[in-house]
């Protein structure tokens, strides 16, 4: 049971490999792909722990030299500092140009090594090996690095692409089910955008995916890959239609920023998705029934799409006056005109704003 999704961007194309069990045959094809004479594999602690010697091992065995570098897990440290630290572990232990990064762990290691990747000795390939299910379906494709700096998240980085991408579905095992829930929510992000079929399917296979069926998370997770490597085809550096995939994103990283960044992020995207859906259905966009059907299947797969009653409202919508500043002086939504398509609109009025933070 394997799957192989291309994303084709010229000379800067790479394969992405989904997978059981993949871990233990990345050191072989590494040695195939020919493409560094020596490997850092980047990781958080948590994940080190978790899958570090089993990666270590495959690379020993396919007679390549790899050193493991870990950093304290969390968001908390996708900045500056730990790319500083980081850069100047590599430059201590002499890695230089004709060497390679892996970035093993979720959406955070990969950004950063990714980042890393791309400024380090003016740019050195590295290689994605996500871990979570969002880092899976999202984080890992197309090439977005950068870390948070105080003024906002992913303030500082630059598209890079990776080399490859090796999906072991395997690690869902021991992923927290709320992390899992957080991968879910961009899943269905994808069923609602572009793939009203993909979206049925969603629908009817809820115990499978919730179960984690083999089979069943490969189709789910490679479906969403060939969509986010489509999207990324056509407009790499988010020029234009990129933009959806940022559907439940504005409201969503608001809120994600009033819970202090302690709610997970995909679980603020369940939320924004649901906004996004009824701020369609006051917009004329859309219809209530389809409105109802986005939101039923979220929760359907266990999560909550109320903002929670004790974030501040207020902050919620500064937070969104602040993508202002970062998106050419407007705040677009993402909004879906039925379940398949969307349309993105700064015309959102402040009533409407107000009452879908309410679910009213
Ligand atoms: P994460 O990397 O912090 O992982 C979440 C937690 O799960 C961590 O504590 C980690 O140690 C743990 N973990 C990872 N894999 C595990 C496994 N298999 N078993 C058990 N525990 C495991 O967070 P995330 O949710 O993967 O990613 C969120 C980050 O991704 C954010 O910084 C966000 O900005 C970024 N992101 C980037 C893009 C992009 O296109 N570059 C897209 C979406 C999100
Ligand atoms: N996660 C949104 C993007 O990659 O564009």
């Amino acid at each position: 049971m394997s799957t192989v999704v291309n994303v084709g961007l010229g000379e800067r194309s790479y394969p992405i490999l989904i997978k059981k069990n993949l871990i233990a045959g990345i050191g072989l094809d590494l040695q195939q792909r020919n493409i560094a004479k020596r490997y850092g594999v980047i990781s958080d602690d948590y994940v080190a722990e978790l899958y570090g010697d089993k990666l270590m091992a495959s690379l020993r065995q396919a007679g390549i030299e790899a050193e493991l570098i870990t950093f304290p897990r969390g968001e908390a440290s996708k900045h500056l500092e730990t790319i500083a630290a980081l850069a100047s572990t590599l430059a201590n232990r002499g890695f230089d140009r004709k060497d390679c990064l892996i970035a093993l762990g979720g959406g955070v290691t990969g950004d950063i090594t990714g980042f890393l990747a791309g400024i380090y000795m003016r740019g050195i390939p590295f290689v994605q090996v996500p871990t979570t299910l969002l880092a899976q379906v999202d984080s890992s494709v197309g090439g977005k690095t950068g870390v948070d700096i105080p003024q906002g998240k992913n303030l500082v980085g630059v598209f890079y692409q990776p080399k490859a991408v090796y999906i072991d579905i395997d690690v869902l095992q021991t992923l927290p089910h709320a992390e899992l829930q957080g991968g879910l929510a961009e899943v269905i992000k994808y069923g609602v955008i572009v793939d009203k079929e993909f979206f049925e399917y969603i629908e009817k296979n809820r115990q499978d995916i919730l179960s984690l069926k083999d089979d069943v998370i490969i189709k789910v997770v490679a479906r969403c890959c060939e969509l986010k490597a489509w999207v990324v085809e056509q407009d790499e550096c988010e020029g234009g239609l990129r933009r959806i995939l940022n559907f439940g994103h504005t409201i969503g990283h608001a809120v994600e920023a009033a819970s202090g960044f302690k709610l997970i992020h995909g679980l603020a995207v369940a939320i924004g998705m649901r906004t996004a859906a009824d701020l369609a259905v006051k917009g004329g966009h859309l219809t209530a029934e389809e409105s109802s059907r986005i939101s039923t299947l979220i929760q359907d797969y266990g999560m909550s799409v109320q903002v929670p009653p004790e974030y501040n409202r207020q902050k919620i919508k500064e937070y969104l006056q602040a993508d202002k500043k970062t998106v050419g002086g407007r705040v677009f939504f993402v909004l879906p005109t039925a379940i398949g398509a969307v349309t993105i609109t700064d015309q959102v009025g402040e009533k409407d704003i107000d009452s879908v933070l309410e679910n009213s």
